[in-house]
């Protein structure tokens, strides 16, 4: 994650203008320990360094390695079972994955506020923004990753099997592949990006997520693709989005994206309800589209 340099370069600048002069600092899941070796060069009186893995080594060599092992502390375990000597007045963490709320955030955010920081501690990042964007996938990334007739096609033909039923399959419901946005970024856009969901991590307290949003085309083509990505607000001034337009080609996240193999031909104008979950049922994120006024052409 280190050699992702604009995801590490915003991070320690949003906590360079956050920490100030004698805070108390907790940065969970430490990882190598940079995010608390920022903290504390920004003048933390101390920083509790909290990782769950034997990672949590390699960041206590860093902490020596740069002359800060007086100041901060690495606790080794799980954010949520550990206790702290005081509680902090900055929460720092990096536990965003490729599916932005999979890895715990707003669950372990939500522990850590009730019983390692003080009533207004200030976060970073302070909240999670999730957009969609339509767009249209090239047919050669679509028969990699999907059952597209394309490739099952081949596959009759490579394997002597018969492997049709898939492309019914895939017909009747979508897919959801992961994708590097900098890798989307000449794919055909359809719409504008749309605003999911706004998570402000000083209240947050419970996943689930469920939205409905609506969209409006505004470039006519096959919608056969939507991404989701994640935009983090560090501070004031620093932000870090993922989006197709925005990721730095080091960015190492990878989007999650539904595909329909067979796709929506839609024109100017066609409105399209996009219904996206975190959980439903038990069952881990979903993304349903329903093309309103269909294209006629
Ligand atoms: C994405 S890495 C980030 C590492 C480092 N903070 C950075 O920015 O480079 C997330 C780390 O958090 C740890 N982790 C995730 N949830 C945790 C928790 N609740 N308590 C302690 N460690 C956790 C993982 O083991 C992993 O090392």
């Amino acid at each position: 994650m280190l050699n992702d340099r604009e995801r590490t370069a915003r991070y320690l600048e949003a906590i360079a203008a956050v920490v100030k002069q004698d805070d108390v600092v907790v940065d969970i899941g430490t990882g190598t320990g940079v995010l608390a070796l920022a903290a504390a060069r920004a003048g933390a009186r101390h920083v509790y360094a909290i990782e769950a893995t034997g990672i949590g080594q390699v960041a206590r060599e860093l902490f020596e390695a740069n002359g800060f092992e007086d100041r901060i502390s690495l606790v080794e375990g799980w954010s949520t079972r550990v206790s702290l000597p005081e509680r902090a007045d900055v929460l720092v963490s990096e536990m965003i994955g490729h599916n932005p709320l999979g890895e715990g955030l707003i669950e372990i955010t939500c522990d850590a506020r009730k019983r390692l920081l003080k009533p207004d501690a200030r976060l970073i990042p302070s909240h999670v923004n999730l957009y969609g964007q339509a767009l249209t996938v090239p047919p050669e990334k679509m028969k990699r990753y999907t059952f597209s007739t394309d490739a099952v096609r081949d596959w009759n033909q490579w394997y002597g099997l018969n492997f049709d039923p898939l492309v019914s399959l895939a017909q009747a419901r979508n897919q959801r592949i992961m994708v590097k946005p900098q890798r989307s970024r000449d794919w055909a856009h359809l719409a504008p990006p749309v605003l999911l969901a706004e998570i402000d991590l000083s209240v947050a307290d419970a996943p689930g997520l469920e939205t409905t949003e609506g969209i409006t085309v505004s470039q006519p083509g096959l919608l056969n693709g939507f991404m989701v990505y994640f935009e983090l607000i560090l501070s004031e001034n620093v932000q870090l989005s993922v989006s197709p337009t925005e990721a730095d080609e080091d960015n190492h996240w990878k989007n999650m994206t539904w595909v329909w193999p067979h796709g929506f031909p839609v024109s100017m104008g066609t409105n399209v309800e996009v219904e996206f979950y975190e959980y439903r049922h038990g069952k881990p994120n979903g993304l349903s589209l329903r093309v309103l006024d269909p294209a006629t052409a």
